[in-house]
């Protein structure tokens, strides 16, 4: 596996995969890497001649006071887990490659940012869009696979996808659990051994809701809040939303039915964790 760190060489070798005919699967990550990223690069690996993956912690999408400076890096083992999972090329980018001058453009997506994480993060998705943006530009590959862990963030990469003709297939892959049940995610490092064990209410509570839609409760609000008690009940977890929205548009649902997305954030200690169940009503 390569790694490159400029745009101009990264350029230079799709350029030369594409003249070959090449097909190119991507996955973009913000690095300290587990085995959620790694089923994103298995299911490129899958469908493409060359996988590409980037790592770059992004600081536009993260707003005062968040965890930029703190979020965790690990580019050697990155880099191991990447290449054992099939990774040709990482790009892994400076801060003065990817923003050389402040951002004068950006890509907004406010229809379907402003909801969910949206109220607690407001420039979250601004941000994720707009590198998204210019990941796609500098990478231009066939297909990008993003997890369902982040399930807002896929519907706000779909629909800039499709109202600016990006030329990428989007591919969303199922959330990767560890064996109770809690979602992996990098953040997971910042919960303490009590912490975790209370973390795993966010997907108990999914599914406590999705065992009542399986008996036949219909109403979002009702399963809405049944999510809501459970998780405001669990010691050292403070609920910042639990809700059942609509996959595409993700406004939230009263009558269920189609295709939704049960929808639930968290603190736990010094971590914000989020956890989703797609799902489709017959
Ligand atoms: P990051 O949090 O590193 O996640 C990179 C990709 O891995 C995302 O598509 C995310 O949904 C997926 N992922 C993370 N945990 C997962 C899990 N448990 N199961 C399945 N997939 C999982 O998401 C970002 O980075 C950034 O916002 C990014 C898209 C790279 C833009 O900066």
């Amino acid at each position: 596996m390569q790694t490159i760190k400029t745009i101009a060489e990264l350029r230079t070798i799709i350029q030369s995969a594409r003249t070959a005919g090449k097909s190119v699967g991507y996955v973009a990550t913000m690095g300290f890497l587990h085995e959620g990223h790694m089923h994103l690069v298995r299911a490129a690996r899958s469908e493409h001649d060359v996988v590409v993956a980037s790592i770059f912690v992004n600081p536009l999408q993260f707003g005062p006071g968040e965890d930029y400076e703190d979020y965790p890096r690990d580019l050697a083992k990155d880099q191991a887990l990447l290449e054992q999972n099939g990774c040709d090329v990482l790009f892994a980018p400076s801060v003065e490659e990817m923003y050389p001058q402040p951002m004068a453009t950006f890509v907004e997506v406010p229809e379907l940012s402003t909801g969910l994480c949206g109220r607690s993060r407001p420039t979250h998705f601004r941000g994720v869009a707009t590198v998204v943006c210019k990941l796609f530009n500098i990478v231009q590959p066939d297909a990008a696979y993003f997890g369902q862990k982040d399930g807002q963030q896929v519907a706000v990469i779909r629909r800039m996808v499709a109202d600016l003709n990006i030329p990428v297939r989007i591919v969303a892959v199922p959330i990767v659990r560890e064996d109770d049940g809690l979602a992996r995610s990098s953040r997971n490092i910042y919960l303490t051994d009590e912490h975790r064990l209370h973390a795993t209410v966010l997907h108990r509570a999914l599914e406590t809701a999705v065992d009542a839609i399986s008996s036949g409760e219909r109403s979002g609000s009702t399963v809405a809040r049944l999510m809501a008690e459970q998780i405001s009940s669990e010691p050292g977890v403070k609920l910042d939303y639990a809700e059942v929205v609509n996959a595409t548009s993700l406004e939230p649902v009263e009558d269920l039915q189609g295709d939704i997305m049960l929808a639930v954030a968290a603190y736990v200690g010094k971590a914000r964790l989020i956890d989703n169940v797609p799902l489709t009503v017959e």
